[in-house]
């Protein structure tokens, strides 16, 4: 039997992406299996704190890394995720869970979505084994410490990773030991 397909399916991965890992890169992968187009859409103004990177270099790092698949964006946004989504006429959005720690923070955000947009569906995806244990926080962590996260982001990451030690050691005129 032959199933016409109609409808099209684009879906929102949003995030803080500071900056964009392996695993996020993962998720991207899968996501853009099964929609037929994915928005990543980085948010502007994060209550994390002071972000590593600007937005415009998040977006820029996500292009880069992303410009393998034909049916993946990349976009910023501020506000509310659901008026996003509506905005970019997205039935679906696309989260990962990595641990049962993650758990309890994506179900209440998933709940709150729902509540705020009914017709929005969370839809959670499992990276690979071998990033589960991976976040931008620990990345950055990790190197600020002068660890080496090269098989955890993608090379054009790692290489603004070394551009920001690099231009705050020569704004410091020295070397800077554990410090980006
Ligand atoms: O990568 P992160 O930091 O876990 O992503 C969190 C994000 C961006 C998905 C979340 O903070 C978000 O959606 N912010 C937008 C504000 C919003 O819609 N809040 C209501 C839903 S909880």
């Amino acid at each position: 039997m032959l199933y016409a397909v109609m409808d099209t399916v684009r879906a929102i991965y949003p995030g803080t992406f500071d900056p964009p890992t392996n695993g996020h890169l993962d998720l991207v992968s899968r996501g853009a299996k099964i929609f037929d187009h994915l928005v990543v859409a980085v948010l502007r103004n994060s209550s994390k704190g002071a972000p590593l990177f600007t937005t415009a270099e998040r977006v820029e790092m996500l292009h880069e890394s992303t410009r393998q698949f034909g049916n993946v964006s990349v976009e910023t946004f501020d506000g509310l995720l659901v008026d996003f989504a509506r905005k970019q006429g997205a039935r679906a959005v696309l989260r990962g869970i990595r641990a049962i720690s993650d758990y309890e923070y994506e179900f209440q955000m998933a709940m709150m979505n729902r509540k705020l947009d009914s017709a929005l569906e969370t839809v959670f995806m499992m990276p690979a084994e071998k990033y589960t244990y991976v976040s931008s926080r620990l990345i950055k962590g990790v190197y600020q410490l002068n660890g080496d996260v090269s098989e955890l982001v993608p090379p054009n990451v790692l290489q603004r990773l070394q551009d920001k030690r690099t231009a705050r050691l020569t704004t410091m005129g020295g070397e800077v030991p554990g410090e980006v």
